[in-house]
């Protein structure tokens, strides 16, 4: 199989500087920018070096543009969304700010990112308990979460993909079996938002939280943070400062009225050139198509994934991820028989392919710009190792 090269994957492409000297397929550690992107960025270092605070407004405009952008990614409003720093941020805002009683437990994957696990193992000295599940393999045993589920289950928190296997979940059926349990559902989004299409209101997320520098292609720093409207009022606070209040400009009268919106959560000032570049490749993700209810961006990811993985088998690797439908995602763990994964990494950073190694396994995480000539590097790489 090859994939594609029309005119719309090409100017996408054309768009990622990245392209000019590698043959990137590290989308789930640290995303390269758009030249949009980096172009933002550097005018607000233009502006902040020889204007100051003097475009404070339109900077704080920019801002909100992310906020906007990023809930028309998830059909979510702006008032769910908060800026935060990263997906560990949104996850603490969650684990500390449930009020958890004694004896209640929450359920989470033993697979998952630190994260994910640390945050919620941090509650156990409030007397919860952290039913962690074990993953042998690549797919989660849904059954054995679904048992893990009880009466005093307040949270059940999975990845939307996971950043070892590649699996991605159903978050609409994930979400349905946290609830039926009377639980609430956290999603951590970071290994598929801004590829793959998800509507927070129809798939009935709770929470949710992801940082912009995977596959949003923004830079480090920079996150989001959704929060269903009907919960505000359940989740406490943490963090809270001048840009917690509703009053927040008024800074001679103290009112500890909290905003009417998940903006409640961001305490202080605002990571200005992380916000305004995330808010330039949001934008970007959408005029490609990416979306809540259908993704041309997902869809192109899945293709070249599936061309990856058939070009790899081909030439001897092992995939260690499911390519069945749904379960896929743009994360592909591999091994070569022989050859050790660090080895390839490194004769692949030696002409220009670059991956990472996680655990035993070598693992490439395309996006929808790849093509063939970066496919063809990568596979110069398995032949430049003995
Ligand atoms: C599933 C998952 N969650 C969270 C993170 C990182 O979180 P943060 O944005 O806080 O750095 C990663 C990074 O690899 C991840 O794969």
């Amino acid at each position: 199989m090859t994939f594609s090269n029309d005119s719309r994957w090409q100017s996408f492409r054309e768009a990622m500087p990245v392209t000019r000297k590698w043959a990137y397929f590290d989308h789930a550690a640290v995303a390269p920018l758009p030249g949009v992107t980096a172009q933002a960025i550097q005018s607000w270092c233009d502006q902040a070096a020889q204007e100051g605070d003097v475009v404070w407004l339109d900077w704080e405009r920019a801002i909100e543009a992310t906020r906007t952008a990023g809930a028309q990614l998830i059909g979510a409003t702006t008032d769910e969304i908060a800026l935060v720093a990263n997906t560990t941020h949104g996850i603490n805002l969650v684990a500390e700010g449930l009020d958890w009683k004694s004896g209640d437990n929450m359920v989470v994957l033993g697979n998952e990112f630190p994260s994910n696990l640390y945050p919620w193992l941090h509650q156990e000295s409030k007397g919860v308990e952290i039913r962690v599940i074990p993953v042998d393999g690549v797919e989660p045993d849904f059954n054995r979460i679904a048992e893990a589920l009880d009466s005093r289950t307040r949270l059940l928190s999975m990845s939307w993909v996971s950043y070892k296997t590649g699996w991605r979940i159903d978050p609409k059926a994930v979400a349905r079996m946290a609830h039926d349990a009377g639980a609430l559902f956290f999603l951590d989004a970071i290994q598929g938002m801004g590829v793959f299409p998800l509507d927070v209101r129809d798939a009935d997320i709770d929470f949710l939280a992801a940082d912009g520098h995977k596959w949003m292609l923004g830079p480090e720093g920079a996150g989001l943070f959704y929060v269903k409207k009907e919960l505000l009022d359940q989740l406490h606070p943490v963090g809270i400062g001048w840009n917690s209040v509703a009053g927040r400009t008024n800074f001679d009268k103290t009112d500890l009225t909290f905003r009417e919106s998940a903006a409640r959560y961001e305490g202080g000032s605002q990571n200005m050139p992380g916000m305004i570049g995330l808010g330039a490749s949001l934008q970007f993700l959408l005029n490609q198509g990416a979306g809540p209810q259908q993704s041309a961006v997902g869809d192109r990811v899945l293709e070249v994934t599936d061309a990856i993985c058939e070009a790899l088998t081909k030439a001897g690797a092992h995939i260690i991820c499911s390519r069945q439908g749904d379960e896929r995602s743009g994360i592909v763990p591999f091994q070569v028989p022989g050859k050790l994964p660090q080895a390839l990494r490194a004769a692949g950073q030696k002409i220009g392919v670059n991956f990472s190694v996680r655990g035993d396994f070598a693992r490439i995480s395309a996006h929808a710009y790849n093509n063939q000539a970066d496919l063809d590097r990568l596979l110069e790489t398995l032949d430049a190792v003995d």
